[in-house]
């Protein structure tokens, strides 16, 4: 049987502040269902020591000096072995895992996840005294960049992947950092760590995975270019015959509107008439106005420039005048939060917006919303749009990256032949939002029509299988 180490930062239930979590919290877990021998090694953060019962010890480790354990638990509701590295770094700090109550990355976060990764490589290399050894070792994002570089110190080198979820966030870290690190000096080097005289975590990943995967075809091909590439497009261009695009899929039963326990109303295509309870649940929630004929418009997200609040904001007051209640949940940068506030307090029947990270409210705005509002800047995957086209919530998005490769515009042709599954504009452009709304609401009253495009919406198959095997192909391609 093959064996598979997965590394994140988070996975879910256990930590998540974003899509990274959803996948790290599924996909391994479908990788041991089809047969391979997985452990999804992760940070024993204080929540998550808290939140699991009394975990097993795997083991004592010394990596550079330092002493820590690995322990054993079971990833809830699932069969998946998951290890947690124990160590004060990560285990006596409460919170968020990458930033402190205002917002500031934690000072310390490159030693935090230079240890991560230096656990990772260890047990990836048979150097962590256990006797299980992996035949591949799987990364995710900056925090575990180092580690795909460090096995390659070792002769006995796994098989080696790395996921990239986002470019956005490169691990960068100045010279005296890196020096502290004591990683090999020869990392620093453009081609290795360096970038632009900085130290990044994620060029460990880029330079040294055998294979580099991006959650979405189109996002592959952007971060090739400028400015998707954010100055590693050069690196991407010349690994390009390593680097694949494999959507992301969803936990399909975690996200799905026939049994989600989150709701006040539970539905399928054939009871689609019951989603317009949750729409009155919602409403009465959060004091908006009692309203089954208007549309009701949601956003769930980070509230930070990369989901397109620059192309929201500025044409929100004529969002609201074309009839729509709006419905918003995130956290994120506080300018956002204070417009969106002030407009809802200005707008009480029509719009509400909690500045939260409440996981039943966001199972609760995809089954009641008629529309999801999506227009990021760049978008790598997106799975929120994938949650509302499961629960026949039609998608509004830009057409970057994964939202381009998972919804289908309404026009008079997709509409005809049946594959429109939600609202699609091109241009970075407010106005063009505020277009493609109105579309949307004209669609809307279009009751016949809307029903055909949300269970078209709903009939799409985004569930895992199809896509580990993906993977699975992946580990043993040739090298
Ligand atoms: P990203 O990872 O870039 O934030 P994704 O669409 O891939 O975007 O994933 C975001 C995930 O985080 C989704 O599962 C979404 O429901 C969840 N999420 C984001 N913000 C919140 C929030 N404020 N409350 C609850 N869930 C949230
Ligand atoms: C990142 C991306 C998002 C993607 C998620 C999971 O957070 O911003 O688009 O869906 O990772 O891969």
């Amino acid at each position: 049987m093959e064996r598979l180490l997965f590394v994140a930062s988070e996975a879910y239930p256990l930590i998540k502040t974003g899509g990274l979590a959803d996948v790290a919290g599924s996909l391994p877990e479908v990788l041991r269902q089809q047969g391979m021998d997985v452990r999804l090694l992760l940070p024993a953060y204080q929540h998550v020591l808290e939140a699991i019962g009394p975990p097993a010890l795997v083991a004592h480790m010394e990596v550079e000096g330092m002493q820590l354990r690995i322990l054993s638990t079971y990833l809830p509701g699932t069969k998946l072995e998951t290890w947690l590295l124990e160590h004060p770094l990560f285990s006596h700090r409460p919170g968020n895992p990458y930033h402190d109550p205002q917002g500031n990355p934690w000072p310390d976060n490159a030693d935090r996840f230079a240890l991560l990764s230096r656990v990772a490589a260890a047990i990836a290399t048979g150097q962590a005294g256990l006797d299980w050894r992996p035949d591949v070792l799987h990364c995710n994002d900056w925090h575990t960049g180092p580690a795909i570089a460090l096995t390659h110190l070792s002769e006995r080198r796994p098989r080696t992947v790395f996921t990239v979820h986002s470019l956005a966030h490169m691990g960068l870290f100045d010279r005296a950092t890196f020096d502290r690190l004591g990683l090999p000096a020869h990392f620093w080097s453009d081609s290795a760590l360096e970038f632009y005289n900085q130290c990044s975590f994620i060029k460990g990943g880029l330079v040294y995975a055998d294979y580099i995967t991006t959650v979405s075809p189109t996002y592959a091909l952007e971060i090739c270019d400028s400015p998707g590439g954010m100055g590693l497009e050069g690196l991407l261009r010349q690994r390009r015959e390593r680097l694949v695009g494999i959507l992301n899929g969803i936990d399909s039963q975690v996200w799905n509107p026939a049994t989600d326990p989150f709701l006040e109303q539970r539905y399928t295509p054939q009871s689609l008439q019951d989603k317009a309870l949750n729409k009155a649940a919602l409403q009465a929630t959060l004091g908006l106005a009692p309203a089954a004929d208007r549309p009701l418009v949601g956003l769930v997200g980070r509230l930070v420039e990369q989901k397109g609040l620059e192309l929201i904001l500025p044409v929100l007051g004529e969002i609201l005048a074309s009839g729509v209640q709006l419905v918003v949940l995130g956290t994120g940068e506080h300018r956002y939060e204070r417009q969106l506030q002030a407009a809802a307090a200005a707008h009480p029947d029509a719009m509400a917006v909690a500045l939260a990270y409440d996981e039943s409210l966001a199972h609760r705005i995809e089954a009641a919303a008629d529309i999801f509002l999506m227009p990021s800047l760049f978008e790598p995957c997106g799975l929120n749009q994938l949650y509302s086209l499961r629960y026949g919530t039609l998608p509004l998005v830009r057409a970057v990256g994964g939202l381009a490769d998972t919804v289908v515009d309404s026009n008079p042709q997709t509409l005809a032949d049946g594959t429109a599954t939600g609202f699609v504009f091109e241009r970075p452009d407010p106005a063009e939002l505020l277009a493609t709304l109105q579309r949307a609401v004209a669609l809307w009253y279009d009751q016949r029509q809307w029903r055909q495009v949300q269970l078209a919406a709903m009939a799409q198959d985004f569930s895992w299988q199809r896509r580990a095997n993906r993977y699975m192909q992946l580990y043993t391609a040739p090298v």
